[in-house]
């Protein structure tokens, strides 16, 4: 007999979407939570066009937003699926959030806009992706617009990304001549029909078999030629689908609608949430960690400060990893060394913030935090282990920061320790004599601004950014490394993080190709690597931190 715990664990799907601004992922979202019953549409698409003009403030952005962006975890039910969608932050306020919210995520699914491609930012999310190894599934979007020929994307998903694409289903036309799509497993043909210019409602939907006699009532025989024969291309000339390389992330299944009309967006979310995992064992210090184990376990990913500045606590989200979550009860924090109340959970229910009873693995939870949480925190009910890391990002933008005031020196000091907590920005020490101010690096610019704007107003102390010409931060490793051997050179310096591990900051892809060949015995990581447990302890001795 199944336990509760193991249904619950069964019928759960934790994803992300991962895709470069204005490919439509806001209102796909939506979508999905219309089709999941959580939302009703009429207000919401308005409110985000409002939101659409104010992308720069980044208080007034989430006032405007409330919680429901940046931090947004959105729990649907659907089909008796649980379906927890983690938003990845896009748009300028692009950040290690957004790298690290995939790390709490058992699958993404990468949007694309037909008419564009891939972009950049899609490259970098589907790259981290690709680390974790976690299935990725394709929705090609705006397909009632003309955009580019479906075999010539599946094609640059392969030249660019370096992934083969298996169409779960093909779209029949394309722009106001957009009817539908073909479910190959199924082999059946779903027309629709518009229920309003943004889909408001769901979408009328007919379907019928591609082989039955009823398929003429609803194509043209033009319409139904070009499909007979696109189908044939595609199940002659392309791969079988393989199941174990959807699951291993060697192949995306791909999938074609149009977000703003809803065509295709049911036929997606039914394929995927058969084909999407479930959450998924986590490796710990001990081995790994099942989710159907009893005792309740779970890592910060991602910490997210007070929306009134005039308090300094925070929200820190939990993934549940194993076991069940109940509210109030005890875990251990293991870096701490103690046992905590995991106090004041909440869920987010589309743009409501509500408390919860319960969570089951794959679920987040918030919790209320006083300054006791750091992202990558394990806690666990009973003997304690470590979750592996969460992976800390190479920045790509630099800058000095002074304080403007040397008499407001502290609390600088005191905002970059709290901001680099939350893993707004990575903190970097200068090694070179005299050069006592601290480096700041961030994977957005937008996040200087946000730096400056929350020192101000947070710690009542004015900073000035000297930006630097850097653009890549390597950890470094490997026996020979000696610091001194890339000192300050003009286009690249050695400094330290705050585990006091080394990096070299470099100019450009040039400065970093030349110290690779130059040095071949060294290793140059652009993710920082894992600390041990007892390392990490001296580390954080040696940083000044608590053991
Ligand atoms: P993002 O979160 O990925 O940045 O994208 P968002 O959903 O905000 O969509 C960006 C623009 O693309 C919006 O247009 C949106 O309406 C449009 N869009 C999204 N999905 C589709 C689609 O399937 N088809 C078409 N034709 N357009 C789509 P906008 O003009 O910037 O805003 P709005 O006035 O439409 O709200």
């Amino acid at each position: 007999m199944t336990s509760e715990l193991e249904r619950e664990v069964a019928r759960r799907r934790t994803f992300a979407i991962i895709s470069h601004p204005d490919a439509g992922k806001t209102t796909l979202t939506e979508k999905l939570l219309l089709y999941g019953g959580a939302i009703h549409l009429a207000g919401s698409v308005k409110a985000r066009r409002a939101r659409r003009h104010a992308t720069s403030d980044w208080m007034e952005l989430e006032k405007e937003r409330g919680i429901s962006v940046t931090s947004s975890v959105l729990q649907f039910e659907y089909r008796n699926h649980a379906v927890n969608l983690l938003d990845t932050p896009g748009h300028q306020d692009f950040s290690e959030d957004t790298y690290r919210t995939l790390s709490a995520a058992d699958s993404a699914v990468m949007l694309i806009d037909a008419a564009k491609g891939v972009e950049p930012q899609t490259k970098k999310l589907f790259q981290v992706c690709r680390m974790r190894a976690i299935p990725i599934f394709t929705f090609v979007n705006k397909l009632d617009r003309y955009g580019r020929a479906p075999l010539d994307l599946m094609d640059e998903l392969e030249q660019v990304l370096g992934i083969r694409a298996y169409p779960m289903n093909w779209p029949i036309g394309m722009g106001p001549e957009f009817r539908g799509v073909y479910d190959r497993g199924a082999r059946v043909v779903h027309v629709f029909s518009s229920g309003g210019t943004h889909g408001e409602a769901e979408v009328g939907e007919r379907s019928l078999p591609l082989d039955g006699p009823e398929i003429s009532e609803v194509l043209t025989p033009a319409e139904l030629a070009q499909l007979r024969e696109d189908v044939e291309l595609l199940d002659v000339g392309g791969d079988a689908f393989s199941r174990e390389k959807s699951d291993r992330g060697q192949i995306t299944p791909m999938f074609f609608g149009s977000a703003m009309t809803n065509f295709g967006v049911r036929p997606f979310l039914d394929v995927f949430l058969d084909l999407a995992p479930l959450p998924a064992p986590r490796d710990t210090d001990k081995g790994p960690q099942p989710p159907t184990a009893d005792r309740f376990s779970g890592f910060v990913f991602k910490i997210q400060a007070n929306m009134d500045p005039a308090h300094r606590d925070r929200i820190a989200f939990v993934r549940v990893v194993s076991g069940r979550y109940v509210k109030g009860m005890n875990a251990h924090h293991v870096r701490l060394g103690k046992s905590v109340r995991l106090a004041n959970p909440s869920q987010f229910m589309a743009a409501e913030r509500t408390a919860i009873e319960e969570a089951w693995p794959g679920d987040v939870i918030g919790l209320f935090d006083p300054g006791l949480y750091r992202i990558g925190d394990t806690l666990v009910e009973g003997e304690p282990f470590r979750f592996d890391g969460v992976p800390r990002f190479s920045p790509e933008h630099f800058a000095v920061v002074r304080s403007k005031d040397p008499l407001r020196r502290k609390q600088v000091e005191k905002g970059l320790e709290q901001l680099s907590e939350e893993g707004t920005i990575q903190i970097f020490q200068q090694l070179q004599m005299g050069m006592r101010d601290p480096i700041v690096g961030v994977v957005g610019a937008l996040q200087f601004e946000v730096l400056q704007y929350r020192i101000e107003h947070e710690y009542g102390a004015a900073i000035a950014l000297d930006r630097l010409p850097y653009a890549h931060a390597r950890w470094v490793t490997g026996e020979q490394f000696d610091p001194k051997t890339f000192d300050w050179e003009g286009n690249r310096q050695t400094v330290q993080d705050r585990d006091g591990l080394p990096l070299v900051l470099f100019r450009d892809d040039w400065a970093l190709q030349h110290a690779q060949e130059k040095h071949p015995e060294l290793k140059f990581l652009a993710e920082a690597p894992q600390l041990q447990q007892g390392k990490q302890a001296s580390a954080e001795r040696a940083a000044g931190g608590t053991p």
